[in-house]
């Protein structure tokens, strides 16, 4: 009956009572521990949409289900609103809407932007890969957080690899550990992945050498990326002889019964059976940045054939022991990693001692045991959260805490501390500015390809985000004011005042 009339009366008092038939809506609406008292601004203009966003589930009934600890007996009409700004990302199905009854206390999630504005929408999600600062939901209102979910490669968006990008969130779930909610093992589902016995043996391998088959594997099909990863291959292939069946760098022709499968990383059997017999993969991800780790990695210590990596600079930090990984940079060249590759390669002891791991004694880094026992999100686990129902949930609790906080504050000010506020800063992305794969950037030549890319792509994105925290700071509500600001803060930075 309250939700009758809460949708109901804008529309009739629209233009009539104005002003004072608002007020009285905003308070029927929303019970006032959930509102600050000062209910004029213009904020809640967004709540007087003739049909609310949200009307279907507003009044359906609640949920009976609750997570443990979570005693939260409010409708769904009272929850504060969390917003999945990239809507195809919105982890429920069917509907845009759906109550979550997360650890500590229950939200609505929507993916219907309508519900931007509104008082009671507390955090906007956003995805990193789609963020686009010509696009960010303006103008930033007081009371809403922003929070950020990126699993993906940092080339996606160097936006938030910069101070100015990153501080503008609040919550993160990034690849990074420093996260709120990292995501840093997402390509290792289980324990078991690793220790699953080698798919070939090293008796096998020797016997396929002895055949013609390279000691080392490189199967990519994304060549342009910012880690430049084929200058370096190309450097290492006059070293040491290398199968290479992807777009990039090819020397042999990619079995027929393969060609469907050859750039997908899903763990199709006979794909999986044709990249084991090799010794060595070469395991570069295609950008750089601390925790970013992909399948590229595991697959290879799944499979017990021994990567060869460059990605994160921490990658040893996660390794199941400390010999279980060779890792690009600790060699002075390419010539020189090719030299120790191809004495591994005739020595079985030693090419050996790679696959120690095998057997779960020989896992010692507590790290690693303790980050896979301790994640609450499954990889392919039914049993356990994925972990973009995860974050929101963290965002969730998050929020209900902040908003709790913030209550008992106005209640008594005295007795109770506002929220300290909380945002994101570079340890939870940071990447740095893309380099060559090898050799000096200086010695590029002014027409190579990746030059005229990455590092500007870098730069740009530094632009981009001190364009929007611009945007934010005047209260713009036109996101394409951006190329504005951003020429104005390059006026102002050439006459000195930036
Ligand atoms: C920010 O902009 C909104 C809408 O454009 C306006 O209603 C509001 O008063 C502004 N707030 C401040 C603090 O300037
Ligand atoms: C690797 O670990 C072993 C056993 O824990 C230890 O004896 C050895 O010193 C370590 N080596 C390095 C390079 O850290
Ligand atoms: C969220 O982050 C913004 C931008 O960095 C900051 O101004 C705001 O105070 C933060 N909000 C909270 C609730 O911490
Ligand atoms: C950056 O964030 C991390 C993790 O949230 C925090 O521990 C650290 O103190 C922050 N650093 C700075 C300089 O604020």
């Amino acid at each position: 009956m309250m939700a009758g009339r809460g949708r109901l009366l804008p529309c009739v008092c629209l233009g009539l009572l104005g002003v004072l038939c608002w007020v009285w809506v905003s308070f029927a609406s929303f019970p006032d521990d959930q509102l600050p008292l000062e209910a004029l601004d213009a904020v809640d203009r967004g709540a007087f949409k003739p049909q609310s966003a949200l009307s279907e589930m507003e009044f359906s009934s609640i949920s009976s289900y609750s997570g443990p600890g979570n005693n939260d007996r409010r409708s769904n009409k009272e929850l504060p609103i969390l917003l999945w700004w990239s809507g195809n990302l919105f982890p429920h199905f069917p509907g845009d809407t759906e109550r979550i009854d997360c650890a500590t206390a229950s939200c609505l999630v929507t993916s219907n932007r309508k519900v931007q504005l509104y008082k009671r929408t507390a955090s906007i999600i956003f995805y990193g890969t789609d963020f686009r600062a010509y696009e960010a939901p303006l103008p930033r209102l007081h009371h809403q957080t922003w929070a950020l979910f990126h699993e993906e490669s940092p080339m996606n968006n160097y936006l938030l690899s910069h101070g100015p990008g990153i501080r503008l969130f609040n919550y993160t779930a990034t690849f990074r550990r420093e996260s709120d909610y990292p995501l840093t093992l997402q390509w290792l589902p289980t324990l078991d992945y690793l220790l699953k016995p080698v798919a070939v043996s090293l008796e096998e391998k020797n016997r396929l050498r002895r055949e013609g088959l390279a000691p080392v594997l490189y199967m990519q099909s994304h060549c342009d990326v910012p880690s430049d990863r084929d200058r370096y291959v190309k450097e290492l292939m006059k070293y040491i002889e290398v199968d290479s069946y992807g777009k990039c760098l090819n020397n042999k022709p990619i079995p027929e019964q393969l060609e469907d499968t050859a750039t997908a990383t899903g763990e199709e059997s006979k794909f999986m059976d044709f990249v084991a017999r090799y010794k060595f993969h070469l395991a570069l991800e295609n950008g750089l940045c601390p925790d970013y780790m992909t399948e590229k990695l595991w697959r290879p210590l799944h499979q017990g054939c021994v990567p060869v990596y460059r990605g994160s600079s921490v990658v040893a930090d996660w390794m199941p022991n400390n010999h279980s990984v060779i890792i690009i940079n600790s060699f002075p060249s390419p010539k020189a990693l090719a030299d120790f590759l191809k004495r591994l390669d005739e020595n079985d002891d030693e090419y050996a001692k790679y696959l120690a791991f095998k057997d779960p004694k020989h896992i010692t880094n507590s790290r690693l045991l303790k980050a896979l026992e301790t994640r609450e999100w499954g990889v392919n686990d039914m049993s356990k959260p994925n972990y973009l129902n995860g974050f929101e949930c963290y965002v969730c609790d998050q929020e209900n805490a902040r908003l709790a906080a913030e209550r008992a504050h106005r209640k008594a000010p005295k007795k109770s501390q506002p929220p300290q506020p909380k945002m994101a800063n570079n340890s939870h992305m940071g990447c740095p500015l893309p380099s060559p794969g090898y050799g000096d950037v200086q010695d590029l030549p002014a027409d190579d390809g990746w030059l005229q890319i990455w590092p500007q792509d870098y730069w740009q994105s530094l632009d981009q985000a001190e364009g929007l925290e611009s945007l934010i700071r005047h209260n713009e509500s036109d996101p394409s004011l951006l190329w504005k600001h951003i020429q104005n803060i390059a006026v102002s930075r050439a006459r000195g005042k930036h």
